[in-house]
This record gives C-alpha cells, structure tokens and sequence, in this order.
C-alpha cells in the first residue's frame, strides 16, 4: 500500500511539475524582452560567438590563452570539458567582466550516469522500470556537477535501441518508446528541478536527435533508412516526450537519416522540433557533426556545412569552427539573413536565461553540494540492485545460505573500474566497492574463496585456471562475475560477436566439472548472447555496468536482502544473427508458426524444399528470444488473475479510456515488487501495427499472499499512430489488451473502438 501511495503522490507531483513547466515557459515574455535588449548591442562576431562551443578533449586539464582571449572578445558561447572549478570560475569571470557582451558561458560535460557517484549504466537503470529512483539518481549528478562548476549535462540519451551490437545501447533507455519517453522525462527532472535556475540543478541536453540507434548492423556513425512513421511512432517518441518535459537543449545526432545528416536536417530541426513540437530550448551538433557531413557526401566544404546547419536550425556547434569561420561571409552574401542568426542567438539566450546563468554566474552555494555522500551511495546501492534483472534461478539457489562457502570467480569481481561503465570521466575507481571486497565483508575472509581466473574479460591466457579450479573446489557455490570491461561498449564500440569475450565460456566449462553450482552474475553494457553456457549455469543475474556500489548491491541481491525486481528493457538475443530482435515488431502474413517448426537438426535428409512450411523464422535459432522484453525473475512469484475490461466498446475520442484491472498475488513468501506491464494490439490498421505495444506500467510490492487489483486507465488518444498519411489518429477496429509480466505472457482480453 506505501508503494502504491507513494506511487500516486509521485504521479500528482509530476503532473504539478509538467503544468510549472508550461508556466514557467508562458512567463519568459520577460525573458524575451531581455534577449531583445542584449541582443541589440552586439556585434555581428559577438553574435556568432554565442554559437561557439569550444571544446577540449574530457581529459584535459588546463585553460589556454588562446581560449581566454576568445572568450575576451565575446567569440565563445559556451565550454566543453573544463572540469577544475578554479578554471571555470576563471574564464567565468573574464566572460561576465571583461567581454564586451558580459554574456556568461554555459560549462558542459558527459554527466552521463553520475558525476563522482556512478549510478548504473542508463540501459541497466531503465531495468528498474522506477521513475522515481531514475529521478533521483540524475538529482544527485546535478547536485555534484554543480557543486564542481558544471551547468549543462550531454544527457539523457534517449535514442531507441534494437540492436544489442552497437556499444552506445549501453548509453540508451532500450528498445520501448513508452518506457523511453518516461526515463527521459525522469532524467530531465533530476537534472533540472522544477527551475534549473535553483542552485545544484544543471541543464540537461536530449540527445541524439535522432534515429542514431537505428545505425545499420549496430556500427556506430553509421546510416539510418527507416519510413517516416516508424520514425514517428517509435525513434522520435521519447524527443518529444523530452521537449514537452522542458529539456533545455538538443543534441543533432551524427548520422544521416535516409540521406539527410541529422546536423543538416531541415525536417528534423525545423519541421518536427520547432513547427510541430513548439519547442524554445536550443539545438547543440553533436562533436564535429557539421563539418563531418563533408565527407557524409553532403556538403563540399566547411562554408556549405555552415550554410546547411544554419539553414537547417542548428544553433550551436560543438568544437568544429564552421559557424566562426563563415557564418559572416554566409550573411554578406545573403544566403543566411542577419533575422536567422538573431533566432539562433535568442534560442540559446533563452536557455541562459532560464539556467540563470546571468543572476548566478560563479556557481553560488555549490559548497553545500558534496560528492559520494551517505545519500548519494545509499542510492547507488538501491540503483544497482533494482537493475538487476534474475534471468534464471534453477532450484531457487538463490538467495545463498548463511552458512555457504563461497568461491568468487572471474575477471569482473574485483574489476573497481570495470564496473563502472562507459561515460564516467570523473568516476574514479578509487571510490568503487567491488563484489569481491563486499563478500568478504559480509561472509568473512575464511568463507570466500577467490580466485580471479582471467586476469580481464578479453583474456587468452588459461594460467589462472588451475587456481580457480582449487578454489572452486573449496566452496559450496560458485559465483562467476562475467561480462565485458567497459571499453567493450559506448561510443565507437559496437561488437559484432556479443557473446562473452576472451576464455570466460571456457573457464566455466571447466568450472562445471568440479560439480559445484554455478551462479553467473553478468556485469556488460548489453545484453550477452549466452549459447552454451545457460545451460552449464545454475542462476544468471544481469548487473549492467552497475557502479560505484556494484559490489554491496550485487551482494544485497545475492543474500536476499533485495528481492531482484528489474525487468529487461531490451530483448535478449539468443544469437547475434536474430539481430535486430525487439517485441513489437509487426506480424508478416507468415509469422514463425511453433506448431510447424523445425529446428535444423531435425530435417529429413533431402526434405522437399516446401515440407518445412513456409514462415519467418531462422532454421538454427527458432524464432523467440532468450529472454522476452519485460522479463525477469523474483525469489518469489506472483499470479495474475481476474481480467476485468470496464467498456468493451469504446468512441474514438479524447475523452474515453479502456480501462483494465487485474488482481495481482504474490504467490510466494518473500515480499518483492512487480512491474505490471499493460500492452495492447491494433489488430487491423491502415499500416500494419506491432503485435504488441507497451501503453502503460506500474510498480506494487505485494507481501507474501498478498493481493492487489491493478489498475490501468488508457485514454483512447494513447492508442493513435501515424498512419501513411503521417496523420495521429486512432483507427476503429479491433483490440486485444493484455496485462502482463513480460512482453510474450499475460492475461488477455478484447475491446473495440467505433
Ligand atoms: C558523443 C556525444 C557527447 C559528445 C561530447 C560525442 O562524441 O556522441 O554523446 O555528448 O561527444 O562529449
């Protein structure tokens, strides 16, 4: 009941925010009037300037003079990268004093899951399925960026995933647009608070718009063909979540997008972002993203790229020098009027004003922020463990026993800067809490027997078998702590072979023959095709890249201190060719049929070509996923009985809703939260629909026998798409709704819409 309580005052808070939102959006007419004025004494170098984000590369340290005489002259808008307060606060106060302008800077960073305190991997944080906690982890990496002199993050990144090869899904909220849409609005308000004027909240950034997760094969940068309705109704639904929520800024993404590059993309920035969603913020290229659409094959040179993006609705360009070196001969030819570069300029004034960067230039009251406080680690500890997802429990090994000898194997148990992740320039390993050093903790040295056996996850080198071996043959259980370091995926580190690297199977093949169970707790930035070892293992748990607590929160869940709760935001591959694999694909007229299936090794010899059937399905991997969107195991269980459908027939307008109710039991006797997911299926449309489309979730922790009814409200509106015509309509026809605890199970019924 607390949960569920709190879950509604949460909901109303929420509305509160987004409607303070509108508010404070109405009530920047003063705003305008002060762009207005500042506008009209600046020059037009001083205006282009504004335009300027001057990068250095994120492990640089100090400021150069060069830097410092641009900002000077007012050539500069906004800083990358510069991370040593003292510094800010330097180039700050030569902006504010000594410019012309007296503009003060923006100082962004990758503040991508935590400044000082990692939280887990966004991909791994979007398995909590808990708005709430997202919130609050991305409240505490504003409130330490702050407190070190940083006002703008390059997050959320809310780009669609299916396709578990490209590294950056580790960066991504997975492959639901729904569960997208609510990560990225949570992000937005932990960063930003309801002002993010208030000292400790910084500007968020929602990036990259977009598509960029549809890359062909999962290669990074690479280019993206899809319809303009699967663009709307999937990739561009959480942007547009994000600029409803009041995301201060846009992040252009690198690719092209069916052959427009996304920094030049007129439908994009113009048409969609500004025309259609109203949005105020301003849009940011990603690093070089203008002058690489040169060798794109889409602008000649420098001068062209800068026509392109600033006809296109570019505002600001990170680190490449397009927009200074020829936006002015751009304008004396008149082939961009002085008007847009007004527009461009108001754009990012008005997100400067809204930060309050003119009122609060120097970072006031960032002493009363402190990095990796009590807070801050309790709620990494309770970040990591309700990401993790329990994929198979065999003879519930898990939770372990009090009394259990334990031998802790494998290259990610005592990886300190492993478990971290990508995108943590200013983590530090010094600060992690390892798996290895939380279990001798909690078990006693005498009980924990270790031994690393792969000196990395790459490794090749079977010298550390035999001592794994022994201490394996020590214990009662073996916990494996498998997985890939975190340079195996993020930007640029895509993988075509996702199973685990270097000897990992290997070793657990030998680890199997000591006959002592085996629970594999996997730490990677995406989901790892498992093949033969599922069935060498007793108990799998996906812990992402979890963080700076990886270790306490792995040992929480181990122990049964924490009953695992996270569900797979993304589904899970059995093997890389199933690629890309997502649950809400549509039908084809010849969907994998399991009554007429068969697997390869069991065709007939010289079987006639047609005798298989005729479906869509691999020969050697079937047609379902090792595990389905949605899923993921609890120590106890839970029964969903009593579908109930308010009205069965409902008017297509914005006033009605299905509404559907289920009665939710924990069967078992642990207490343990479930997430409740309510999916529907447009049966017959106009274009053809997904078999299966999330609408709604909710969370309710349920003790042992307890039961509650579940309710869902979904406004007729909620079921619109973007037919052919790329008109939002709901269609009349058939329904089906299931309310369920994974994408591919639940209990089912019908509705209609006239
Ligand atoms: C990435 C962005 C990031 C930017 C600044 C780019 O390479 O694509 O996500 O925000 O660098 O570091």
């Amino acid at each position: 009941m607390k949960t569920l309580t709190a879950k509604l005052l949460y909901c109303l808070l929420f509305s509160l925010w987004v409607s303070s939102i509108s508010y404070s959006q109405k009530s920047d007419l003063n705003i305008e009037k002060k762009i207005d004025k500042v506008i009209k004494n600046m020059t037009l170098e001083q205006k282009i300037g504004q335009l300027c984000l001057k990068g250095t590369s994120s492990r640089s340290k100090g400021l150069s003079e060069e830097l410092k005489n641009e900002v000077r002259l007012g050539l500069v808008g906004a800083i990358l990268n510069l991370t040593e307060p003292n510094l800010v606060l330097e180039i700050q106060k030569i902006a504010v004093e000594e410019s012309p302008t007296h503009i003060p800077l923006l100082f962004g960073r990758d503040v991508i899951h935590g400044y000082k305190t990692i939280f887990p991997i966004p991909l791994g944080l979007a398995a909590s399925w808990d708005m709430e906690l997202v919130e609050k982890t991305s409240k505490i990496a504003a409130n330490e960026s702050y407190s070190r002199c940083i006002n703008w993050t390059y997050a959320p990144m809310v780009d669609i995933a299916r396709d578990a090869r490209w590294g950056r899904i580790a960066e991504s909220p997975g492959e639901d647009p729904l569960l997208a849409s609510r990560l990225g609005v949570a992000y937005i308000k932990g960063f930003q608070g309801n002002n993010p004027s208030v000292p400790g909240q910084i500007l968020a950034c929602a990036k990259h718009f977009a598509a960029y997760g549809a890359a062909e094969g999962g290669r990074d940068y690479n280019t993206v063909s899809i319809s303009e309705s699967l663009l709307r109704n999937v990739y561009l639904k959480p942007f547009e979540a994000a600029a409803k929520s009041g995301a201060a800024t846009f992040m252009s993404s690198f690719n092209d997008l069916n052959g427009i590059p996304a920094s030049g993309n007129r439908f994009l920035l113009q048409k969609i972002l500004r025309e259609e969603w109203k949005y105020d913020g301003f849009v940011l290229s990603d690093w070089n993203s203008v002058t690489e659409m040169i060798p794109h094959g889409y602008a000649a040179d420098e001068k062209e790229a800068a026509l392109k993006s600033a006809s296109a609705g570019l505002d600001m360009e990170m680190t490449s020098l397009s927009y200074a070196n020829h936006l002015k001969t751009l304008i004396a030819e008149k082939k961009i009027s002085e008007k847009q570069l007004d527009e461009m300029v108001r754009n990012i004034l008005r997100i400067k004003f809204r930060a309050g960067v003119f009122e609060n230039p120097y970072f006031k009251d960032r002493e009363k922020f402190s990095l990796l406080n009590a807070d801050a680690l309790q709620t990494a500890r309770i970040a990591a463990s309700k990401s993790c997802v329990l994929l198979k429990n065999e003879n519930q090994i898990l939770p372990l026993k009090n009394n259990q000898k334990i031998a802790i194997i494998g290259p990610l148990a005592d990886a300190p800067r492993e478990q971290l992740g990508t995108w943590i320039f200013d983590g530090n390993k010094e600060d992690s809490q390892t798996p290895l050093k939380a279990f001798q903790n909690s078990f006693g040295q005498d009980n924990v027997f270790y031994a690393s056996g792969l000196s990395h996850s790459r490794s090749l080198s079977e010298n550390g078998f035999a001592s794994a071996i022994a201490e394996a043959k020590k214990s009662d259980v073996i916990l494996f702590f498998a997985g890939e370091e975190a340079i195996l995926s993020g930007e640029a580190h895509s993988r075509a072979n996702i199973n685990l690297p270097g000897l990992q199977e290997k070793l657990i093949a030998e680890l199997q023959k000591t006959g002592k169970p085996i629970v594999l707790i996997l730490l990677a930035g995406r989901p790892i095709t498992l093949g033969a070892v599922l069935p060498k293992v007793n108990a799998v748990i996906m812990a992402w890249h979890p963080g700076t607590m990886a270790g306490p929160a792995i040992s929480d869940i181990l122990l049964g201190l924490a009953n695992p709760s996270g569900k797979l935001p993304v589904t899970w591959p059995k093997e890389v060719g199933q690629i890309p694999i997502y649950y809400n694909h549509p039908n084809t007229g010849r969907p994998a049929d399991p009554t007429t299936f068969v697997a390869i090794q069991n065709i007939p010899v010289e079987a006639w070509q047609s005798s298989l059937g005729n479906n869509s399905h691999y020969l050697d991997a079937g047609y379902e996923p090792q595990f389905p969107f949605g899923f993921g195991l609890s120590y106890t269980t839970f029964s969903y009985d009593n579908l109930k459908i308010g009205k069965a027939i409902l008017k297509n307008n914005n006033i009605e809703k299905l509404n559907v109710s289920a009665v939710i039991t924990n069967t078992g006797n642990t207490p343990g939260i479930e997430t409740v997911q309510l999916y529907i299926r447009d049966i017959t449309g106009s274009i053809v629909r997904p078999i299966r489309e999330l609408k709604d979730f909710l969370q309710i922790e349920l003790k042992p026998k307890e039961s509650k009814t579940v309710q869902f409200s979904i406004p007729v509106s909620d079921l619109a798409f973007y037919n052919d015509k790329m008109e939002l309509k709901a269609e009349p026809g058939d329904f089906k709704v299931w309310i369920a605890s994974h994408a591919e199970n639940g209990l089912e019924g019908d509705f209609k819409i006239e």
